[in-house]
């Protein structure tokens, strides 16, 4: 309703995983808490969203897409006053480090301005006139009403952003929920969200997701799902709605991304871009590289390599300078991440890297465990952190029938020299992935590209334009031309 109130009810704290010695034992530090809202409190919050919407006829969703593009240059505007307390708090959240919290706070502001860029081109295009067998028409964008936002932990500013900002410049009416890690920061956003959007057009709720967000899809009053996180929350948020056909979906879910490192590829760079892929922000990139095939005739030279790259690699605080692998922020990761390499070793795969998979309070020290093969759960499940599965191989087709096996398709990446090795390869996978990356990474950017993925992975898709699409239907005015 356009009121921040101080908040006297029930709180849950939030645990940093940057721990401190307490009596000789390390302990993850508390550095806030948020507010735990009841069933009734978060129906308020839709109430106060439907009101703002009203079926589409509120001051919100029937304004000019000038003047809703100026209410979003406010918040930005405000936004970035706020950037050196949100950058804080993502390293003391998530432990992301500095240069990578820096990066996301900005990619957001970036995508921000690229989105009202992309909604003036949109607009330009909407007001034309079609005229078609004597038809005379105009293809218009409306909104289509309340959006329930929720993004993930690992980017709980820009993957939020990503959908929030889009609905909210459609023109409908959202409630957003953000996630459990990494909440602490959108504190701070507040302010500026009130004072730049009407009341009622962006409600921030905070709270246990089965209490709350239950009841807000059971209502039947959400008209579109926008959620990044895992494909098993995605299902039961889906199957809440009373409605199911009703629900639009934008989801972004799980990924189990290969590496395909041919026997003529470069071996620096794909050592280079495989490293970087697996263990950027410890693994806990939907992108991440999750899996590593490796040709036989150089599996071994890649593995010193490899190993030796991920040896050099700094642990510590995200603050500190030339850091790359930093505390982990779900408490019990180290404990998932150790039963996934146990199993493995059962298998008869190991750890081939010195001191890998070694845990002390919230680090783990990178574990290279090779080699992993088909029954064992490295090889199929999504292990979101710091262990990098790889395998060899002595036919291409037992990557490609991994990759068109998998449960998941986001992307791939291939490396190899040979164009005409590479291009044979690029067809099939086209059809089994969202995006082939050749001799880099996987990765999301640049972030005007689409970004989505088959199967388990993702429904519907997202880039700086798509994701205007996805939050509006197109409606026609047409008459008959004489
Ligand atoms: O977690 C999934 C993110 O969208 C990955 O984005 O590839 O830019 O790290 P990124």
């Amino acid at each position: 309703d356009g009121v921040i109130r101080e908040w006297t009810g029930p709180q849950e704290d939030v645990a940093s995983p940057i721990c401190r010695s307490i009596d000789g034992v390390f302990r993850r530090m508390r550095i806030g808490s948020f507010p735990l809202l009841t069933e009734a409190q978060a129906l308020e919050a839709l109430d106060a969203a439907c009101r703002a919407y009203d079926h589409g006829r509120g001051p919100w969703p029937t304004m000019s897409v000038e003047e809703r593009i100026r209410h979003v240059e406010a918040f930005t505007f405000r936004m970035q006053e706020q950037r050196e307390e949100v950058v804080k708090l993502l390293m003391w959240e998530i432990g992301k480090t500095l240069p990578d919290s820096e990066k996301e706070f900005d990619r957001t502001v970036e995508y921000i301005r690229d989105t009202i860029d992309a909604l003036k081109d949109l607009d330009r295009l909407s007001s034309r006139f079609v005229i078609e067998q004597g038809v005379i028409a105009q293809i218009r964008r409306a909104p289509l009403g309340v959006v329930l936002c929720m993004g993930p932990y690992n980017y709980p500013l820009n993957e939020t952003f990503t959908t929030l900002i889009p609905a909210l410049i459609m023109g409908n009416a959202v409630i957003f929920k953000p996630p459990k890690l990494g909440v602490l920061l959108h504190r701070p956003l507040l302010e500026a969200f009130r004072d730049s959007f009407p009341a009622g057009v962006i409600n921030t709720v905070y709270g246990d997701g089965q209490e709350i967000v239950g009841p807000l899809m059971r209502s039947g009053r959400i008209d579109a799902l926008a959620f990044i996180g895992s494909s098993r929350v995605a299902d039961i948020l889906k199957k809440q709605h009373p409605k199911p056909h009703r629900l639009r979906c934008i989801l972004g879910l799980e990924a189990k991304n290969a590496a395909i490192v041919l026997k003529d590829a470069d071996m620096d760079n794909a050592v280079k871009e495989c490293v970087l892929g697996a263990l950027s922000f410890n693994g806990q990139r939907c992108t991440a590289l999750k899996m590593i095939f490796v040709h036989e005739g150089i599996v071994d030279a890649f593995l010193a390599k490899f190993c030796d790259a991920v040896g050099r690699l700094k642990g510590g605080m995200p603050w500190d300078e030339g850091v790359q692998i930093t505390p982990l922020p779900e408490v019990d990761k180290a404990k998932y991440l150790k039963e996934l390499i146990e199993d493995a070793r059962a298998g008869g795969a190991r750890v081939v890297n010195p001191n890998g998979g070694a845990v002390e309070n919230t680090f783990m020290t990178p574990a290279v465990v090779y080699p992993v093969g088909p029954g064992m759960r490295l090889y199929s499940e999504e292990q979101f952190g710091p262990v990098v599965p790889v395998a060899a191989f002595s036919d291409i087709e037992e990557p490609m029938k991994y990759v068109t096996e998998s449960d998941y398709g986001q992307q791939v990446s291939l490396f190899g020299s040979s164009a005409e090795c590479i291009a044979d390869l690029v067809d099939p996978l086209v059809n089994q992935v969202c995006r082939v990356n050749i001799n880099s990474q996987c990765q999301r950017g640049p972030d005007v590209f689409p970004f989505t993925g088959r199967k388990d992975s993702a429904e519907g898709t997202l880039s700086v334009s798509d994701a205007l699409r996805v939050f509006a239907i197109r409606t026609l005015v047409a008459a008959k031309g004489t």
